[in-house]
């Protein structure tokens, strides 16, 4: 439920504005406050009068109305709420945050805010891929915007790929899993302030010879966004993270490592921890003899065997009963079959508290991609969440630390 959120919806020019409608419907049902502000281009779109009509309040768009100045400043405006979404966020929205331009009452408004931002980016493949595109996407990310889509897809303009403005129910989940100006201006003195946490990232690389390694398709994305997610809310992070390309998570202490021994090493130096959540797809084996040098083909070999041997457990060691056991530790059960019954057992057999199950089958497009389906498995049942972002995965979940680390229990 979002009946203490305060939401203003800045509405730019696309084509999936229609879908902005369905978004407030969905935000009001749940009791949250929306209030619009449109761009010039939106209107071609959809009318002030249905978001006026659906919000329930007056959509705001003229920067030099006397009337709204009067009645609210559009400072007011922008520190009313306690999220500004941006959907559909256009190339040409996102270009002029990304500049820090102010020449409407939108971007003014986003200029203005003292509120986190989350944008929904909504456009065509090409526009979306452009390296000026990109390059003002990274920019926003660093500054701390939260981003959910684009999915791909069909797209208005007859093209494919990614650019779909992500699906209403999947913002509102991220809006939820948000947590907003209390978290996020919260910083340090944030619900999780003086918690230590303990994050475990990306695939680990286990050599079979000098030049060459048994590794996964894990990009670390999920970890990595987790670790961001707990530090927004103000806990001491340490991350420990196998070999990915992801910039370090804003305000986390990130430990670099390759294999699976190494990895355990680091958790364990970073312990005492509140919490640890194991998000890093750690390779259940290595070589049983890593050669000191590159092995060579004898002549007319056809095949090699490679002798494995199992590698520790992270997960499992850092479940095990005593004094240094973090009060609430969190594993993943990445899954092609059987998702619940695996995800239970491993739940039973690794000792840990909660698991967040997810599918990896080939067709989920879940390893490497930006989005995730999981089901949080505790100690009272399973509890399925809709398809997200995976930063949004990791918003619901820091967001269930902090409440359940408060409450005293796991
Ligand atoms: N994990 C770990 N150390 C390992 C293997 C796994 O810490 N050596 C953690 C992962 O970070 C994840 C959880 O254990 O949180 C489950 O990982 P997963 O690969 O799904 O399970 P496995 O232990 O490999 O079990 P199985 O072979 O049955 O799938």
């Amino acid at each position: 439920m979002l009946e203490d959120r305060r939401i203003l919806l800045i509405v730019a020019g696309g084509i999936a504005a229609y879908k902005t409608l369905d978004l407030i419907r969905r935000l009001r049902e749940r009791g949250a406050r929306v209030r619009c502000v449109m761009t010039a281009a939106a209107r071609q779109f959809v009318t002030p009068l249905s978001l006026s009509a659906l919000s329930g309040d007056k959509v705001y768009d003229d920067l030099f109305s006397l009337t709204d100045e009067a009645e609210m400043g559009h400072i007011q405006l922008s520190r009313d709420a306690d999220l500004l979404v941006v959907a559909p966020a256009t190339a040409n929205v996102l270009a002029r945050m990304a500049h820090g331009l102010a020449d409407d009452l939108a971007t003014t408004v986003l200029l203005a805010t003292d509120a986190p931002v989350l944008v929904a980016p909504a456009m065509n493949v090409r526009m979306w891929d452009h390296p000026a595109t990109r390059a003002n996407m990274a920019l926003l990310r660093d500054r701390g915007v939260a981003v959910v889509g684009p999915d791909d897809g069909d797209m208005a303009c007859g093209e494919y790929g990614p650019g779909r403005m992500a699906e209403p129910r999947a913002i509102l989940a991220a809006i939820a899993a948000h947590p907003g100006k209390a978290g996020a201006a919260a910083g340090p003195g944030g619900p999780l302030s003086g918690v230590r946490a303990l994050v475990t990232s990306g695939p680990t690389h286990e050599a079979i010879d000098p030049v060459r390694y048994i590794a996964n398709h894990s990009s670390g994305k999920q970890g990595h966004a987790i670790a961001a997610a707990l530090a927004r809310l103000g806990a001491a992070v340490t991350l420990v993270t196998g070999p990915v390309r992801l910039d370090d998570p804003a305000g986390v202490g990130v430990v670099p490592v390759d294999s699976a021994r190494a990895m355990l090493d680091a958790c364990r130096a970073a312990l005492p921890a509140d919490v640890a959540i194991c998000a890093a797809a750690v390779a259940d084996w290595r070589a049983a003899d890593s050669a000191p040098q590159k092995l060579k083909k004898a002549p007319g070999q056809e095949t090699l065997t490679l002798a494995l041997t199992r590698n520790p457990d992270i997960l499992a060691t850092l479940s095990e009963p005593g004094p240094d056991r973090p009060r609430l530790v969190v594993g993943f059960a990445a899954e092609t079959e059987r998702l619940m019954e695996h995800a239970r057992d491993k739940r039973a057999r690794k000792g840990c508290d909660w698991i967040v199950a997810n599918d990896v089958g080939a067709a989920t497009g879940t390893f490497g991609g930006d989005r995730n389906t999981v089901h949080l498995i505790t100690e009272d049942g399973v509890e399925p969440w809709p398809p997200m972002d995976k930063t949004a995965v990791a918003e619901r979940l820091a967001a269930r630390v902090a409440a359940t680390l408060s409450g005293g229990t796991a």
